[in-house]
């Protein structure tokens, strides 16, 4: 279980402070999808940090309970430009020291579903946006971690990819029941792919809301007047919060 309770983030910068999360509190059960919203620059990418231990809060704390192995795909996809395809994803088995019969076997199965079968041997900048997406989600999925973190994973794909990409993830997450937390700026990807979501408000980020969200993994809800109505309530909470 994740627990955030009072969390207020703030940079200082060229003499001047900024707040960029204030009171943050939520709970993200184990096993939960959770979708985190809000405008640009409002601190989404922040949150993330914090739950990954990758910045620490100036106030308020932060739980993670259970000896759990987090991934991380972060927004810049954090890949090695020195290294290729086929090693950008095993890096994590490798270092978890599997054998290379199951690495093998792991990546080729990651690069199948990823649709990136044949550029094993290509490096990151001979790749589209796109496929440098594919490639950081085979990376941290290589690992089967209990929680996944994901900061907008599927922002550079074309629809239909990242329709069947989120399918992966709902079902990843349907099998193998890991704890996911997924930035996005996409309404329709939120509600289809979070149980919980966080909308946060434009910056500095606090929580506008809390939405249940029990219908998210539920197939072919995209299609129901109930996935249009959660996708019209979200848009309305959004509308308040554009920076004018
Ligand atoms: N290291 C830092 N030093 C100073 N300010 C920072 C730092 N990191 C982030 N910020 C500021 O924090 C705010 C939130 O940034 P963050 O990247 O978390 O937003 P975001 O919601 O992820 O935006 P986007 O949707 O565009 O990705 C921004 O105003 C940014 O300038
Ligand atoms: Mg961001």
């Amino acid at each position: 279980m994740i627990t955030v309770q009072s969390a207020c983030l703030s940079f200082d910068l060229d003499g001047a402070h900024h707040s960029v999360l204030q009171d943050i509190s939520f709970r993200i059960e184990r096993n939960e999808s959770c979708a985190v919203i809000g405008p640009s620059g409002c601190g989404k990418t922040s949150l993330l940090f914090l739950l990954a231990g990758l910045l620490e809060p100036n106030s308020g704390t932060i739980e993670v309970s259970g000896n759990r192995r987090s991934g991380t795909i972060l927004q810049n996809f954090g890949l090695f430009p020195w290294k290729t395809v086929w090693q950008n994803i095993s890096l994590g088995l490798t270092l978890l020291g599997e054998s290379k019969d199951r690495i093998a076997s792991r990546v080729d199965n990651l690069l199948d579903e990823m649709g990136l079968t044949g550029f094993d041997n290509h490096y990151p900048g001979q790749l589209s946006g796109g496929m440098q997406q594919r490639v950081a989600l085979a990376r941290t999925l290589a690992i089967e971690p209990d929680i996944l973190y994901m900061d907008e994973p599927l922002s550079s794909l074309d629809a239909l990819t990242r329709e069947r990409l989120q399918n992966l993830i709902l079902e990843i997450w349907r099998q193998k029941k890991i704890t996911t937390v997924l930035v996005t700026h996409s309404i329709e990807e939120a509600v289809f792919l979070g149980r919980r979501i966080i909308v946060l408000s434009k910056r500095p980020g606090s929580i506008l809301s809390i939405v249940e969200n029990p219908m998210a993994g539920v197939v072919d809800y995209r299609k129901s007047d109930a996935f249009f109505h959660a996708c019209t309530d979200l848009r309305e909470m959004l509308k308040g919060e554009q920076h004018g």
